[in-house]
């Protein structure tokens, strides 16, 4: 599985940490910038982390932005797409488990280098659960379909 990577400047450094660390491990990633850390507006680095996953070129992304709220709420605006985005384990754990989540969006100003390779490694590492939460993904899709 190709790891799909994007932040702007705001998670710049959170990107190059996870980045560094996927690379240590032999994980194969794309990264679709920033790559210089300069102002760059996070919807246009969300869509293309989000695009990639839809398209199937990757199977799971990590975006970040300062915050990590701004850049999961434009990722999730793509179809496809269910970006989680967290600052704690547990929830990084969990959105794997019980949500399917294909995105992990966390905020370089919030969390920080050691917790978010962390958070990266659960993330791309945990199965969907399926069961009872099958159902529930599939009525999010339903809702995502109806608009
Ligand atoms: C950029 O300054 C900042 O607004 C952005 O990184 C993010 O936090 C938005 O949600």
């Amino acid at each position: 599985m190709i790891i799909a990577l994007g932040a702007d400047h705001g998670g710049y450094e959170l990107k190059e940490s996870i980045k560094k660390h996927l690379e240590e491990k032999g994980v194969e990633y794309i990264d679709y910038g920033s790559y210089t850390g300069e102002a760059i507006d996070y919807p246009i680095i969300a869509k293309k982390v989000a695009d990639a996953i839809v398209s199937g070129e990757c199977g799971r992304g990590i975006l970040c932005c300062g915050t990590g709220v701004g850049i999961s709420i434009a990722a999730n605006k793509v179809k496809g797409i269910r970006c989680a985005c967290c600052s704690d384990y547990f929830s990084a754990y969990y959105t794997r488990l019980h949500n399917d989540a294909n995105i992990l969006a966390m905020g370089g100003r919030v969390v920080g280098a050691g917790l978010g390779i962390m958070m990266a490694d659960v993330f791309l590492e945990t199965e969907f659960e399926g069961g009872r939460h099958e159902r529930r993904v599939g009525l999010i899709t339903e809702i995502e379909n109806e608009n």
